[in-house]
């Protein structure tokens, strides 16, 4: 499939850092590691979504709004019985007028939801318990459409300093997840499943 020449620029910069990431986060064959995998990404989306909701979007969005489900990675913690991770380090913003790289990385994401909440499914958790953030993603496909047709055609579109916020949201990406990995090394919670 021939992709469109910006977001094939995004995609081949961030290549190796999702691959890493997906390498880390595994196949989350276990509700343990389902439960590091849901901590992970609330130490990476929380942060980030509180920033996102202060920020006007970028010019040609105003009609589109980023996909957000930090309520819904509150229910799922909640319903695992997992803490609200605490003390998070703050997502420090790169130089330039990039945020468009940031909403790449967010809603692209759903494209991998949607195989995510496949398997988040054979264990057990659902759009209503444990993976309530997965299947909304995956639900709201047509949101990355619109982000990914607007991000081809706006005029103020600086490719550097997309790139460069792409960068830092999966460099804070990995981070929150091998933080969450390292919390969990050390204090290992059984993993509760509430009725
Ligand atoms: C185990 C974890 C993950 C897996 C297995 C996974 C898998 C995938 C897959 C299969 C796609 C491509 C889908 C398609 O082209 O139809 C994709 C796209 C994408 N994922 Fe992930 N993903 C994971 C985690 C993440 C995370 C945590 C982030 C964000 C930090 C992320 C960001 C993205 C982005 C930006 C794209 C769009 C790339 C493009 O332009 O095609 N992924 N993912």
């Amino acid at each position: 499939m021939d992709l469109s020449p910006r977001r094939l620029g995004l995609k081949t910069r961030t290549a190796d850092a999702h691959h890493a990431l997906d390498t880390m986060i595994g196949g989350f064959d276990t509700a343990e590691n389902y439960a590091r995998y849901l901590d992970g990404m609330a130490r990476f989306r929380l942060p980030v979504e509180a920033w996102l909701a202060t920020q006007p979007l970028p010019a040609g969005f105003e009609d589109w709004h980023p996909g957000l489900y930090a309520e819904e990675l509150l229910a799922d913690l909640d319903d695992l019985g997992l803490a609200v991770p605490a003390d998070l380090p703050p997502f420090v913003l790169p130089e330039g007028s990039g945020v468009i790289g940031l909403h790449y990385v967010l809603e692209g994401s759903a494209l991998g939801a949607r195989l995510l909440a496949k398997r988040a499914q054979a264990l057990g958790f659902t759009d209503v318990r444990g993976a309530r953030h997965l299947f909304a993603q995956a639900r709201n496909f047509s949101n990355w459409r619109a982000f990914s047709d607007r991000m081809e055609n706006v005029c103020v579109y600086d490719e550097t300093a997309a790139a460069a916020w792409a960068d830092t949201a999966f460099d804070y990406a990995r981070n929150a997840f091998e933080s969450s990995m390292n919390a969990h090394r050390l204090y290992r919670r059984p993993v509760e499943l509430r009725p």
